[in-house]
């Protein structure tokens, strides 16, 4: 087997995804991963997995790194400007090119070419074209939102008092836990077959906010309920619980608005198809958040 390097390896979906490659019976010596600094290596060097240092803002340290690979993982930036981001991805793909890499695994954004939130379109269909500019077989993974996204503070704010506050109204949505998407990718990436083809991964059930707080009472045994309040009243709301400006932001404009809007509603089996099983549900994603909170 050639040898896989994985990108953002210390990151939730980068580590996911190189645990599941061990539990798909991948050998450790076949296995690289990158990472920024020495200090993010230690937990992958126990592995004996291989770390070698690069930062998607340095091309030539990325060249140098990707030297001998013919898999590479890229997981993509997790950068909030997406013009840098743009220039972060342009950086791994032409050190992808230049070092003589054979196949790019990529994380984008499911239904990229319809979708618009936050300019993250913007971003992933830049770098897939950059990809497909260099002629090297590819695979998009195109995720989906991860579920993860609507737990953490969400998820211990309507626990405590008893409301969920969104600006969601009844909207669907169709977010996937990130650990599919890293088993997706292992995958993927252990397989043959996948050659030049882009996969929307999602949740193959949509699911509301109404499903949430009935599911979460249940689980809790308390009453909660489901309040959807207007983007504005809604980001001051998050902020007085105890949000963050910036995430109650992002949770309103960048999750909460495009599900009203029907930006999450779209189906795709190729997770499921993917990964062998129905993705993971939502009462299972949150008894699962729960029991870690
Ligand atoms: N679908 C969604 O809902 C969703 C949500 C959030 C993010 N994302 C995207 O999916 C990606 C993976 O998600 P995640 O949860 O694994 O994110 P994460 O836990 O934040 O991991 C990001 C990884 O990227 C690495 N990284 C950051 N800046 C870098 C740089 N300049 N050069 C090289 N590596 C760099 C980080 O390394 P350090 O340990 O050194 O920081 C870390 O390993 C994110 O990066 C983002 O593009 C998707």
């Amino acid at each position: 087997m050639s040898k896989i390097l994985v990108t953002g390896a210390t990151g939730h979906l980068g580590s996911g995804i190189i645990n599941h490659l061990l539990e798909k019976g991948v050998n450790a010596a076949d296995i690289t991963a990158l990472v920024r600094s020495e200090k993010g290596a230690e937990k992958l060097k126990e592995k004996g997995i291989e770390t070698r240092i690069g930062s998607y803002e340095d091309a030539s340290a990325l060249t140098e790194a990707f030297k001998g690979i013919g898999t590479l993982m890229f997981v993509s930036s997790p950068d909030f400007d997406n013009t840098l981001r743009i220039n972060q991805h342009a950086n791994v793909v032409l050190a992808a090119r230049n070092a003589g890499i054979t196949r790019i695994v990529y994380t984008g954004i499911a239904f990229a070419e319809t979708m618009n939130v936050a300019g993250l379109q913007y971003v992933h269909l830049a770098t897939e074209n950059m990809i497909k500019t260099t002629d090297i077989p590819y695979t998009f993974l195109r995720n989906g939102f991860y579920l993860e996204n609507i737990f953490g503070n969400t998820l211990a704010a309507a626990v405590k008092s008893g409301v969920l506050v969104t600006a969601a109204d009844n909207g669907k949505y169709n977010f996937a836990l990130r650990d599919d998407l890293a088993i997706a990718a292992a995958v993927v990436l252990t397989e043959s077959g996948h050659e030049n083809k882009a996969y929307e991964l999602v949740n193959s059930s949509l699911r509301t906010f109404e499903d949430y707080v009935t599911i979460l009472s249940q689980l809790t045994g308390k009453s909660i309920k489901h309040e959807s309040l207007s983007p504005e009243e809604a980001v001051s709301r998050l902020v007085k619980e105890g949000e963050i400006e910036p995430v109650a932001s992002f949770n309103v404009y960048g999750l909460y608005l495009p599900i009203v809007q029907g930006q999450f509603s779209k189906e795709s089996s190729a997770l499921e198809q993917l990964i062998g099983r129905k993705p993971t549900s939502l009462e299972d994603a949150l008894k699962q958040a729960i029991i870690t909170q």
